[in-house]
Protein backbone atom coordinates (compact mmCIF):
# COMPACT_ATOMS: atom_id res chain seq x y z
CA UNK A 1 0.00 0.00 0.00
CA UNK A 2 1.70 3.27 -0.76
CA UNK A 3 -0.68 5.79 -0.10
CA UNK A 4 0.12 8.12 2.56
CA UNK A 5 -0.93 11.06 4.93
CA UNK A 6 1.34 13.30 5.85
CA UNK A 7 4.20 10.71 5.79
CA UNK A 8 2.19 7.97 7.08
CA UNK A 9 1.15 4.77 5.78
CA UNK A 10 -3.06 4.59 5.03
CA UNK A 11 -4.34 1.31 5.51
CA UNK A 12 -7.19 0.89 3.93
CA UNK A 13 -10.34 -1.72 4.47
CA UNK A 14 -11.59 -1.58 1.02
CA UNK A 15 -9.50 -4.20 -0.20
CA UNK A 16 -9.39 -6.21 2.74
CA UNK A 17 -12.73 -6.40 2.89
CA UNK A 18 -12.74 -7.51 -1.18
CA UNK A 19 -10.57 -10.19 -0.89
CA UNK A 20 -12.70 -11.58 2.13
CA UNK A 21 -15.75 -11.04 0.28
CA UNK A 22 -14.14 -12.86 -2.39
CA UNK A 23 -12.93 -16.06 -0.81
CA UNK A 24 -16.70 -15.92 0.69
CA UNK A 25 -18.41 -15.99 -2.53
CA UNK A 26 -16.51 -18.33 -3.61
CA UNK A 27 -17.11 -20.66 -1.06
CA UNK A 28 -20.71 -20.46 -0.76
CA UNK A 29 -20.78 -21.18 -5.06
CA UNK A 30 -19.09 -24.26 -3.78
CA UNK A 31 -21.76 -24.98 -1.00
CA UNK A 32 -24.07 -24.53 -3.04
CA UNK A 33 -22.25 -27.15 -5.72
CA UNK A 34 -22.49 -28.66 -3.15
CA UNK A 35 -26.82 -28.31 -2.81
CA UNK A 36 -26.69 -26.49 0.04
CA UNK A 37 -28.13 -23.10 -0.13
CA UNK A 38 -26.09 -21.15 2.88
CA UNK A 39 -28.58 -19.21 5.01
CA UNK A 40 -28.14 -16.12 6.88
CA UNK A 41 -31.80 -15.21 9.01
CA UNK A 42 -31.77 -11.55 9.80
CA UNK A 43 -34.06 -9.75 13.11
CA UNK A 44 -35.47 -6.44 13.78
CA UNK A 45 -36.70 -5.20 16.70
CA UNK A 46 -38.43 -1.78 16.06
CA UNK A 47 -38.66 1.05 14.16
CA UNK A 48 -34.94 2.18 14.43
CA UNK A 49 -34.47 3.60 10.59
CA UNK A 50 -30.44 3.45 11.05
CA UNK A 51 -30.78 0.05 12.14
CA UNK A 52 -33.50 -0.78 9.37
CA UNK A 53 -30.57 0.66 6.69
CA UNK A 54 -27.86 -1.75 8.43
CA UNK A 55 -30.31 -4.66 7.79
CA UNK A 56 -31.22 -3.69 4.22
CA UNK A 57 -27.28 -3.23 3.42
CA UNK A 58 -26.68 -6.73 4.78
CA UNK A 59 -29.60 -8.12 2.77
CA UNK A 60 -28.33 -6.57 -0.51
CA UNK A 61 -24.59 -7.67 0.58
CA UNK A 62 -25.95 -11.39 1.65
CA UNK A 63 -27.74 -11.68 -2.07
CA UNK A 64 -24.90 -10.77 -4.01
CA UNK A 65 -22.96 -13.08 -2.07
CA UNK A 66 -25.46 -15.96 -2.98
CA UNK A 67 -26.88 -16.59 0.51
CA UNK A 68 -30.30 -17.22 1.10
CA UNK A 69 -31.50 -14.36 3.50
CA UNK A 70 -35.39 -14.84 5.18
CA UNK A 71 -35.81 -11.90 7.40
CA UNK A 72 -38.13 -11.17 11.11
CA UNK A 73 -39.00 -7.32 11.87
CA UNK A 74 -40.86 -7.70 15.24
CA UNK A 75 -42.43 -4.51 16.05
CA UNK A 76 -40.96 -2.21 18.84
CA UNK A 77 -43.64 -3.60 21.28
CA UNK A 78 -42.58 -6.85 20.95
CA UNK A 79 -41.46 -8.63 24.22
CA UNK A 80 -38.32 -10.23 24.96
CA UNK A 81 -40.36 -13.91 24.65
CA UNK A 82 -41.09 -12.93 21.28
CA UNK A 83 -38.00 -12.06 20.20
CA UNK A 84 -36.67 -15.62 21.74
CA UNK A 85 -39.26 -16.95 20.07
CA UNK A 86 -37.89 -16.03 16.76
CA UNK A 87 -34.64 -16.74 17.50
CA UNK A 88 -35.43 -20.08 18.72
CA UNK A 89 -37.27 -21.06 15.22
CA UNK A 90 -34.47 -19.75 13.73
CA UNK A 91 -32.04 -22.39 16.18
CA UNK A 92 -34.66 -25.01 15.57
CA UNK A 93 -34.43 -25.43 11.21
CA UNK A 94 -32.06 -26.85 9.81
CA UNK A 95 -31.47 -24.94 7.07
CA UNK A 96 -30.52 -21.74 8.36
CA UNK A 97 -26.84 -21.58 9.38
CA UNK A 98 -26.35 -17.86 10.55
CA UNK A 99 -28.66 -15.52 12.35
CA UNK A 100 -28.10 -11.62 12.61
CA UNK A 101 -30.23 -9.73 15.67
CA UNK A 102 -29.52 -6.04 15.25
CA UNK A 103 -27.97 -4.69 17.55
CA UNK A 104 -29.56 -2.24 19.42
CA UNK A 105 -32.86 -3.71 20.32
CA UNK A 106 -35.84 -1.28 22.01
CA UNK A 107 -35.39 -0.05 25.55
CA UNK A 108 -36.89 -2.80 27.79
CA UNK A 109 -35.14 -5.11 25.90
CA UNK A 110 -32.29 -7.34 27.12
CA UNK A 111 -30.08 -7.34 23.96
CA UNK A 112 -27.47 -9.92 25.42
CA UNK A 113 -29.96 -12.15 27.34
CA UNK A 114 -31.86 -12.31 23.81
CA UNK A 115 -28.14 -13.15 22.17
CA UNK A 116 -27.72 -16.08 24.73
CA UNK A 117 -31.11 -17.48 23.43
CA UNK A 118 -29.20 -17.86 20.02
CA UNK A 119 -27.49 -20.90 18.87
CA UNK A 120 -23.62 -20.13 19.29
CA UNK A 121 -22.79 -22.18 16.18
CA UNK A 122 -25.43 -19.71 14.15
CA UNK A 123 -23.91 -16.50 15.89
CA UNK A 124 -22.59 -14.79 13.21
CA UNK A 125 -21.63 -11.79 15.29
CA UNK A 126 -19.24 -14.22 17.40
CA UNK A 127 -20.52 -12.60 20.65
CA UNK A 128 -22.45 -15.30 22.45
CA UNK A 129 -20.45 -16.19 25.50
CA UNK A 130 -19.74 -19.62 24.46
CA UNK A 131 -17.92 -18.03 21.58
CA UNK A 132 -16.27 -15.85 23.66
CA UNK A 133 -15.06 -18.79 25.81
CA UNK A 134 -14.37 -20.20 22.54
CA UNK A 135 -12.25 -17.60 21.37
CA UNK A 136 -10.38 -17.89 24.84
CA UNK A 137 -9.22 -21.13 24.84
CA UNK A 138 -8.53 -21.06 21.05
CA UNK A 139 -11.20 -23.09 19.96
CA UNK A 140 -12.53 -22.88 16.42
CA UNK A 141 -15.98 -21.09 16.13
CA UNK A 142 -17.23 -17.97 15.21
CA UNK A 143 -14.66 -14.85 15.87
CA UNK A 144 -16.15 -11.38 17.08
CA UNK A 145 -16.49 -9.37 13.66
CA UNK A 146 -14.47 -6.40 14.51
CA UNK A 147 -11.65 -7.87 16.36
CA UNK A 148 -11.17 -10.74 13.42
CA UNK A 149 -11.33 -7.46 10.92
CA UNK A 150 -8.25 -5.59 12.53
CA UNK A 151 -5.83 -8.82 12.42
CA UNK A 152 -6.89 -9.37 8.61
CA UNK A 153 -6.66 -5.94 8.02
CA UNK A 154 -3.29 -6.00 9.38
CA UNK A 155 -2.17 -8.91 7.99
CA UNK A 156 -3.26 -8.14 4.65
CA UNK A 157 -0.95 -4.83 4.61
CA UNK A 158 1.76 -6.62 5.83
CA UNK A 159 2.34 -4.92 8.95
CA UNK A 160 3.88 -7.62 11.04
CA UNK A 161 2.11 -8.26 14.82
CA UNK A 162 4.36 -11.43 16.19
CA UNK A 163 5.84 -10.52 19.05
CA UNK A 164 5.54 -6.68 18.49
CA UNK A 165 4.05 -5.00 21.58
CA UNK A 166 0.45 -4.36 20.90
CA UNK A 167 -1.56 -1.46 23.32
CA UNK A 168 -5.15 -1.85 23.18
CA UNK A 169 -7.08 1.56 24.30
CA UNK A 170 -10.36 0.02 25.57
CA UNK A 171 -11.12 -3.03 27.19
CA UNK A 172 -15.10 -3.58 25.91
CA UNK A 173 -16.50 -6.82 25.13
CA UNK A 174 -17.16 -6.00 21.43
CA UNK A 175 -14.06 -4.97 20.59
CA UNK A 176 -10.48 -4.58 23.28
CA UNK A 177 -11.05 -7.25 25.57
CA UNK A 178 -11.79 -10.01 22.57
CA UNK A 179 -9.25 -8.78 20.31
CA UNK A 180 -6.47 -8.27 23.13
CA UNK A 181 -7.28 -12.81 23.36
CA UNK A 182 -7.23 -12.99 19.41
CA UNK A 183 -3.93 -10.96 19.13
CA UNK A 184 -2.21 -13.06 21.77
CA UNK A 185 -3.06 -16.25 20.17
CA UNK A 186 -0.12 -18.60 19.05
CA UNK A 187 -0.27 -17.55 15.21
CA UNK A 188 1.44 -16.32 13.03
CA UNK A 189 -0.57 -13.04 12.31
CA UNK A 190 -1.15 -12.58 15.75
CA UNK A 191 1.25 -13.44 19.08
CA UNK A 192 1.89 -10.23 20.22
CA UNK A 193 2.36 -8.95 23.35
CA UNK A 194 -0.64 -7.44 24.22
CA UNK A 195 -1.24 -4.72 27.25
CA UNK A 196 -5.13 -3.67 27.64
CA UNK A 197 -5.27 0.20 29.08
CA UNK A 198 -8.92 1.63 30.34
CA UNK A 199 -10.36 4.27 32.52
CA UNK A 200 -8.44 2.25 35.40
CA UNK A 201 -4.99 3.40 33.85
CA UNK A 202 -5.32 7.20 34.55
CA UNK A 203 -1.42 7.44 32.73
CA UNK A 204 -2.70 5.19 29.96
CA UNK A 205 -0.46 7.11 27.28
CA UNK A 206 2.38 5.85 29.04
CA UNK A 207 1.54 2.88 27.50
CA UNK A 208 0.42 3.67 24.28
CA UNK A 209 3.56 6.42 23.90
CA UNK A 210 5.66 2.59 23.61
CA UNK A 211 3.28 0.85 21.72
CA UNK A 212 4.33 -0.03 18.40
CA UNK A 213 0.95 -1.10 17.39
CA UNK A 214 -1.66 1.04 19.04
CA UNK A 215 -5.47 -0.14 18.81
CA UNK A 216 -7.62 2.78 19.95
CA UNK A 217 -11.13 0.93 20.99
CA UNK A 218 -12.73 3.18 23.58
CA UNK A 219 -15.62 4.82 21.88
CA UNK A 220 -14.63 8.29 22.51
CA UNK A 221 -14.24 10.69 19.55
CA UNK A 222 -10.49 12.18 19.78
CA UNK A 223 -9.29 10.58 22.47
CA UNK A 224 -6.37 9.38 20.58
CA UNK A 225 -3.64 12.38 19.60
CA UNK A 226 -0.18 12.58 18.42
CA UNK A 227 1.20 12.81 21.95
CA UNK A 228 -0.23 10.17 22.49
CA UNK A 229 1.36 7.80 19.82
CA UNK A 230 5.17 6.50 19.53
CA UNK A 231 6.38 7.91 16.47
CA UNK A 232 6.33 5.81 13.52
CA UNK A 233 3.88 3.00 15.40
CA UNK A 234 0.62 1.52 13.29
CA UNK A 235 -2.50 3.67 14.50
CA UNK A 236 -5.77 1.61 14.51
CA UNK A 237 -8.82 3.09 14.78
CA UNK A 238 -11.62 0.61 16.05
CA UNK A 239 -13.44 2.89 18.08
CA UNK A 240 -16.14 5.31 16.77
CA UNK A 241 -19.31 6.96 17.92
CA UNK A 242 -22.39 8.39 15.71
CA UNK A 243 -23.58 12.07 15.82
CA UNK A 244 -26.29 11.36 13.89
CA UNK A 245 -25.03 10.26 10.36
CA UNK A 246 -21.81 11.46 11.20
CA UNK A 247 -18.64 9.40 12.39
CA UNK A 248 -16.71 10.70 15.02
CA UNK A 249 -13.47 8.65 15.38
CA UNK A 250 -11.34 7.67 18.61
CA UNK A 251 -8.21 8.23 16.67
CA UNK A 252 -7.80 12.58 16.02
CA UNK A 253 -6.76 13.17 12.43
CA UNK A 254 -3.57 14.81 13.55
CA UNK A 255 -2.14 11.08 14.53
CA UNK A 256 -0.91 11.20 10.65
CA UNK A 257 1.59 13.24 11.92
CA UNK A 258 3.52 10.90 14.14
CA UNK A 259 2.37 7.58 12.95
CA UNK A 260 3.99 5.25 10.41
CA UNK A 261 0.69 3.84 9.33
CA UNK A 262 -2.93 4.72 9.71
CA UNK A 263 -6.25 3.79 9.21
CA UNK A 264 -8.38 6.25 7.14
CA UNK A 265 -10.83 8.00 9.26
CA UNK A 266 -13.77 6.60 7.08
CA UNK A 267 -13.79 3.15 5.66
CA UNK A 268 -10.61 1.52 7.66
CA UNK A 269 -12.11 -1.37 9.88
CA UNK A 270 -15.90 -0.78 9.39
CA UNK A 271 -16.04 -2.63 6.01
CA UNK A 272 -13.75 -5.65 7.00
CA UNK A 273 -16.55 -5.90 9.91
CA UNK A 274 -18.97 -6.38 7.51
CA UNK A 275 -16.77 -8.64 5.52
CA UNK A 276 -16.26 -10.99 8.92
CA UNK A 277 -19.80 -11.13 9.33
CA UNK A 278 -20.19 -12.92 5.99
CA UNK A 279 -17.12 -15.29 6.49
CA UNK A 280 -18.75 -16.69 9.80
CA UNK A 281 -21.54 -17.09 8.34
CA UNK A 282 -19.85 -19.12 5.35
CA UNK A 283 -18.67 -21.17 7.90
CA UNK A 284 -21.48 -21.81 9.86
CA UNK A 285 -22.61 -23.00 6.74
CA UNK A 286 -20.13 -25.14 5.88
CA UNK A 287 -19.85 -26.48 9.25
CA UNK A 288 -23.39 -27.09 9.29
CA UNK A 289 -23.33 -29.04 6.01
CA UNK A 290 -20.43 -31.62 7.98
CA UNK A 291 -18.05 -29.59 5.59
CA UNK A 292 -16.28 -27.67 8.30
CA UNK A 293 -12.64 -26.49 7.74
CA UNK A 294 -13.23 -26.05 3.87
CA UNK A 295 -14.06 -22.38 4.09
N1 LIG B 1 -15.32 -0.08 13.51
C1 LIG B 1 -16.28 -0.99 13.67
O1 LIG B 1 -16.70 -1.67 12.74
C2 LIG B 1 -16.84 -1.21 15.05
C3 LIG B 1 -17.63 -2.32 15.32
C4 LIG B 1 -18.06 -2.53 16.62
C5 LIG B 1 -17.74 -1.60 17.60
N2 LIG B 1 -16.99 -0.52 17.28
C6 LIG B 1 -16.66 0.52 18.25
O2 LIG B 1 -15.73 0.04 19.17
C7 LIG B 1 -15.81 0.85 20.32
C8 LIG B 1 -15.67 -0.03 21.52
O3 LIG B 1 -16.83 -0.81 21.70
P1 LIG B 1 -16.98 -1.80 22.92
O4 LIG B 1 -18.40 -2.21 22.97
O5 LIG B 1 -15.92 -2.83 22.88
O6 LIG B 1 -16.56 -0.84 24.11
P2 LIG B 1 -17.33 -0.24 25.37
O7 LIG B 1 -18.02 -1.33 26.09
O8 LIG B 1 -18.07 0.98 24.98
O9 LIG B 1 -16.05 0.16 26.23
C9 LIG B 1 -15.23 1.23 25.94
C10 LIG B 1 -13.89 1.01 26.61
O10 LIG B 1 -13.12 2.20 26.47
C11 LIG B 1 -12.62 2.59 27.75
N3 LIG B 1 -12.63 4.05 27.85
C12 LIG B 1 -13.67 4.89 27.62
N4 LIG B 1 -13.31 6.16 27.87
C13 LIG B 1 -12.01 6.12 28.28
C14 LIG B 1 -11.09 7.09 28.71
N5 LIG B 1 -11.41 8.39 28.76
N6 LIG B 1 -9.86 6.71 29.07
C15 LIG B 1 -9.50 5.41 29.03
N7 LIG B 1 -10.35 4.42 28.64
C16 LIG B 1 -11.58 4.77 28.27
C17 LIG B 1 -13.59 2.01 28.77
O11 LIG B 1 -12.94 1.85 30.00
P3 LIG B 1 -13.69 1.18 31.28
O12 LIG B 1 -13.80 -0.28 30.96
O13 LIG B 1 -12.76 1.43 32.39
O14 LIG B 1 -15.02 1.85 31.38
C18 LIG B 1 -13.98 0.71 28.10
O15 LIG B 1 -13.07 -0.31 28.43
C19 LIG B 1 -17.11 1.63 20.21
O16 LIG B 1 -16.79 2.94 19.83
C20 LIG B 1 -17.83 0.97 19.06
O17 LIG B 1 -18.59 1.91 18.32
C21 LIG B 1 -16.54 -0.31 16.03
Amino acid sequence: MSTTVTGAQLLPGAPVAEAVLAEVAEGVARLRTAGVTPTLATVLVGDDEASAGYIRIKQRQAAALGFASPHVRLSGSASQADVHAVLGDFNADPGVHGVLLQYPVPEGLDYDRALQALDPDSDVDGMHPVNMGRLALGLPGPVPCTPAAIEALLAFHGVPVAGREVVILGRGATLGRPLAMLLAQKRSTANAAVTVVHTGVADWPRYTRRAEILVAAAGVPGIVRPEHVRPGAVVVGGGVRYAGRRLLPDVDESCARVAGAITPRVGGVGPVTVAMLFRNALRAAWSAAGLAGQS
